[in-house]
């Protein structure tokens, strides 16, 4: 296929400079096409993709039902708003219930706002009086202001305050903290079921129950943020199906449209009450585009095995790394779920990332010293074992 790009790498670092906020750490790399878990630049070069679009490309770049689906609708109707009934929209809705724990959907556009929309249910589904929402320190919600502040990491809230009140943090995995910080103001818990940016922190054995108890004990809603975790990353449907405890709330986004921008809340039809007309509202949630992208990731992932493909790159990934882990004092932890993977470093994890991308296997690097790989579900045995291979001679560069 004939390169798309109008500009070379270097050309489009210089237009950037000018003309787009500086927000991000950029590499200096222009992505012009991508199809499973390749992408390839202006220049020609291709990349093995082990971490496809920040978690949200988890069928691999183009998947081609989300790309039909997607041309189909854009052809046929772009956008109406949600004044009107959408076919799409419904199918979307009862897939995701289906495949969850039979409730209804509040859809959006991103993992923030799935969250705003999960902290004004909170507020609205208790009395008046309860409004603290607690979360967790090395969580991750988002950037608007209550998913920020709901995001204890106070990296991400200097030079913001005053920030919003009502949320109070517990370090994750401790329950007794958790206790102690319920009172009578308090109307949820809201956690990653499996920390993803936080470092790939899988709770420890009966945290997430021992949540689910004290929300029914207290009558708090207890909220699973599964942005990241969710739609089939972790090798079930839902990361909290792993662990048999069902939230009263989840939030989805990243991965939901199989590419494309699209965010939902899910909660039971007794919650979804509390959300009436008006009280609030997303112009562009759950779009016609968004909806077809939406059912056809969720067919695409039971018709083709995919959450089994997950489970065998898991077991494949967990081997690997492990086996890594023992040739290599630098690396101090290996954390697999599905295909939610880090790699805990004693180290700085940054020039890893800088020497894979070097050698065109794209990786990420979160808190410091945590490698995280979020691959496509639709990886290949070979492309991991590529992928692994590369990364192990990067880390042993660095070991010296
Ligand atoms: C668990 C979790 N929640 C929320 C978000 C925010 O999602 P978005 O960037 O779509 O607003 C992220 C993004 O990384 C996330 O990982």
């Amino acid at each position: 296929m004939a390169s798309v790009a109008e500009l070379s790498s270097a050309d489009t670092v210089e237009l950037f400079k000018q003309y787009v906020i500086p927000n991000y750490t950029r590499y200096p790399v222009n992505l012009v096409r991508g199809e499973g878990s390749f992408v390839w630049d202006s220049e020609g070069q291709r990349y093995l993709d082990l971490f496809p679009g920040w978690g949200c490309n988890l069928l691999g770049h183009c998947p081609p039902r989300v790309v039909q689906a997607v041309q189909e609708q854009v052809a046929t109707l772009i956008h109406v708003p949600n004044t009107w009934h959408l076919d799409a929209q419904g199918r979307w809705a009862k897939l995701l219930s289906e495949h969850s724990f039979g409730g209804q959907a509040f859809f959006c556009n991103s993992g923030a706002e799935a969250n705003e929309a999960a902290i004004k249910l909170a507020r609205l589904h208790t009395p008046p009086e309860r409004y603290k929402i607690i979360t967790f320190e090395g969580g991750f919600h988002g950037r608007t202001l209550g998913a920020l502040t709901a995001t204890a990491q106070p990296k991400y809230h200097e030079g913001l305050g005053p920030l919003m009140a009502g949320f109070v943090y517990a370090p994750y995995g401790d329950l007794a903290a958790v206790a102690d910080l319920v009172d009578d103001e308090t109307c949820a818990i809201m956690v990653e079921p499996i920390q993803g940016e936080g470092g790939v922190r899988i709770p420890p054995a009966g945290f997430l129950q021992g949540l689910r108890d004290l929300a029914d004990q207290h009558g708090l809603l207890l909220m699973f943020d599964e942005v990241q975790t969710g739609c089939g990353r972790t090798g079930e449907w839902f990361a909290y199906q792993h662990f048999g405890v069902t939230p009263d709330v989840m939030t989805l986004a990243k991965a939901v449209c199989g590419g494309i921008a699209g965010g939902a809340l899910m909660t039971t039809h007794e919650i979804a009450q509390s959300l009436r007309p008006g009280m609030h509202a997303a112009t562009f949630g759950g779009n016609p585009i968004a909806a077809r992208a939406g059912i056809a990731t969720l067919e695409t992932i039971a018709e083709e095995g995919l959450l089994e493909n997950t489970r065998r790159l898991a077991d494949f990934f967990r081997t690997r790394l492990t086996a890594l882990q023992g040739d290599c004092e630098l690396i101090e932890d290996v954390r697999v779920q599905g295909v939610m993977i880090g790699i805990e470093l004693s180290v700085d994890g940054g020039p890893v990332v800088q020497k894979c991308l070097e050698n065109n296997l794209l990786i990420n690097c979160t808190q410091g010293t945590v490698i995280r790989l979020l691959p496509a579900m639709t990886l290949t045995a070979e492309q991991a074992e590529q992928g692994c291979e590369i990364l192990a001679q990067a880390i042993g560069q660095l070991a010296g």
